[in-house]
Parts: C-alpha cells; sequence; structure tokens
C-alpha cells in the first residue's frame, strides 16, 4: 500500500540523502534497535543474506567453528539452509511440532529455529549453545535470548521496504562490528580502500530505507488487525473437527501467514473449491527443503515434518481484507465440511 508518506519519504531520500549509508539509513536501523529491543542492528539487502551474514560472523567471532553442523528446519523457506550451505556449513534438519515448530536438540551446538508463520519459536530455552534466529516473518515475535535476530523486508513480509531487504539485531557488540563490515565488502571501518574479510556488497539502499521508515510506524496496527482476523478465523472454524487450528495464542503470533491443517486426502479438494468461490489460498510449504533438488542427499525421514507440507493450507490474511471477507472464507470452508454458515 503506497501512501503520501511513501512518495515523500521517497522523493526526500532520492533528492536530499545519499544513496547508501543515507540519512533514511540510519535512522530506520535506530528505530528498529529500539523497537525491537537489541543494542545493535545492521541493515542489508535481503533476508536470505541477514542470515549468511550472520553466520560468518559467528565464524569470525569463534562463536562457532567453521563448517559446523547447524540444527535447523526442513519447514522454511529454502534460504534458512540455503544460507548455512553458502557460509560453509551443514544443515542437520531436525523434525517439527504439531504447530511446524523445530523440535530442539536439546544438545549443545548451533540451531537456526524460524519463527514459522510469523509464531514465537516455543523452545528457544532448550536450545543450547548458539542460536541465531531466522525470523523473517516475525517481526515483533523474536526471541531476545538469541545471538542474533535475522530479518526479511521482502516484498510481501508484514514490514517490507518495497523491495528486498534484511536485517541483523543483535546486542554483541563484537559480532555486530564483524557484520557492518561484511555488509561492506569486508571494509575496515572508516578506510574506503582497506579490507579485513572476505566478503560482498549486501548493502541496503537508503530509499528502500526511506520506505521502511514508513512502514515500521504502520506496523504495530497492522499486526493489531491480522491478529483480529486470525482471531475470526479461529472462532469460526473451531467447531469443525475436520479443521486444526494450530494458531493460537493470536497475541505471540504475527499473522505473515495464517495456515490451518485439514486431512491430506482433503486439503486439495478444499483448495480447488475455494478456488471456484474466488479465493486464493497457499501453501508453506508444498515441499520440505530436505525434498528439494539441492539438498536430496540431506533426506531424513522427519515424519511429522513430511506429514504436515501435505496437511497445510495458508488463508488469506492481510491487514487490509475487511472482516466480511475473513468471514466469507470462513463460511465458504464451513459450507465444503457442510456445516451451517455463520
Ligand atoms: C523463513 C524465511 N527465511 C528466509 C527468507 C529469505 O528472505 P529474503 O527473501 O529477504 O531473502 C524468507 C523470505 O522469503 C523466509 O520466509
Amino acid at each position: 500500500v503506497i501512501t503520501k508518506a511513501h512518495e515523500e519519504a521517497a522523493v526526500h531520500a532520492l533528492r536530499s540523502e545519499k544513496f547508501i549509508d543515507g540519512e533514511s539509513t540510519y535512522k530506520f536501523k535506530t528505530a528498529l534497535q529500539m523497537k525491537f529491543g537489541r543494542k545493535y542492528c545492521s541493515l542489508c539487502n535481503s533476508g536470505t543474506s541477514a542470515l549468511s551474514i550472520a553466520i560468518r560472523a559467528a565464524i569470525i567471532c569463534h562463536y562457532i567453528a567453521s563448517k559446523s553442523k547447524i540444527f535447523t528446519t526442513p519447514l522454511s523457506f529454502i534460504s534458512t539452509a540455503t544460507a548455512i550451505t553458502m557460509s560453509g556449513c551443514t544443515p542437520v534438519f531436525r523434525d517439527v511440532d504439531e504447530y511446524g515448530m523445530m523440535t530442539p536438540s536439546y544438545k549443545d551446538g548451533v540451531h537456526i529455529p524460524v519463527a514459522l508463520y510469523g509464531k514465537r519459536y516455543p523452545y528457544i530455552d532448550e536450545c543450547k549453545g548458539v542460536v541465531i534466529e531466522d525470523d523473517a516473518q516475525a517481526h515483533g515475535t523474536h526471541n531476545l535470548n538469541t545471538l542474533a535476530n535475522c530479518f526479511s523486508f521482502y516484498t510481501t513480509k508484514n514490514l517490507t521496504v518495497c523491495g528486498n531487504g534484511g536485517a541483523i539485531l543483535t546486542d554483541d557488540e563484537k559480532f555486530h562490528k564483524v557484520i557492518e563490515s561484511l555488509i561492506n565488502n569486508g571494509r575496515v571501518p572508516g578506510k574506503n580502500y582497506e579490507h579485513q574479510y572476505v566478503s560482498s556488497s549486501y548493502r541496503i539502499n537508503n530509499i528502500n530505507a526511506a520506505l521502511g521508515m514508513v512502514n515500521l510506524k504502520l506496523l504495530h496496527d497492522q499486526i493489531t488487525q491480522r491478529r483480529f482476523f486470525a482471531a475470526t478465523y479461529n472462532s469460526t472454524l473451531m467447531d469443525l473437527p475436520q479443521v486444526q487450528i494450530i494458531s493460537e495464542p493470536v497475541h505471540d503470533h504475527t499473522f505473515h501467514l495464517y495456515v490451518i491443517k485439514v486431512h491430506k486426502k482433503l486439503r486439495d479438494d478444499l483448495r480447488n473449491y475455494l478456488y471456484q468461490h474466488k479465493i486464493e489460498t497457499g501453501v508453506h510449504y508444498p515441499y520440505l527443503i530436505y525434498q528439494q533438488q539441492p539438498y536430496l542427499s540431506f533426506a531424513k525421514k522427519l515424519p511429522k515434518a513430511e506429514k504436515m507440507v501435505k496437511e497445510i493450507i495458508s488463508l488469506p490474511m492481510h491487514n487490509k481484507l475487511t472482516f466480511d471477507d475473513v468471514m466469507y472464507v470462513a463460511n465458504t470452508i464451513r459450507s465444503f465440511f457442510g456445516y451451517e454458515k455463520i
């Protein structure tokens, strides 16, 4: 949703600020630190980069060994794993619980859990060792007792910069300084052509940061609206034994996605029925990461995750829906299962 405030912020950044490292970049960083409750924030060009950079910085700081095995979830966007692989480490996929949350390993090690769909990751205290949390979908339901929180501002996310962007937040100063350098081709701080690490250009564009700043001010109200719609779905679908609600409690969820589970034999029929009633749905995700080409050699049987990908449906969720839209979706699901409309 592009408002006058977005237009003005973008034009102001374009005309009056530096394209890289301009005033809006600084303001967006500072605002995120304060809003998300961490001491340091670095901005970069995507959530995928944020994860890779955080892993590499943890290696450089000797918080984790190079080529570490990293516990993570197979039920995520592929970046969670590719960031691990591209940093020279190896993903070790764990099974998920009935809400799609990675089960902890209880072993000392390195963990990258995902706050999937925007739900706060509930097993953070059981993840022993170093934790880098993938909060790409969870702006505001991230856990603070981690080494880092990695966010995505990709266009579909609750908080976007109108394109690609990402952030890494932490309380660790040494780690933060390494991250800042890695984002900027491994430069020595303050020196234009002196470099300390092998890295790449991961910098964010200042106009994107200006737009992010406008969106950050809208975030709280948008999440409140999403929670209201999620609570509406929950209360309208809760008496259907065929539907499993996996989005409670709503106050600990930001509802990047609203997902239900139904029996795998009915899932595609329900999706088609909704489509015929002009309701588009999604599946996040249709395959586990280890069922995809780059990770086939990692394949291991994780029964709960394999069951879940066949049962999940993402229903329409956006702060610009109306109450009537949500009731229409919920009532169409009710009629599919032969229940009276509410
Ligand atoms: C869970 C998860 N991790 C990582 C990413 C990668 O973020 P980006 O698309 O900004 O690179 C995404 C977003 O697409 C995501 O949903």
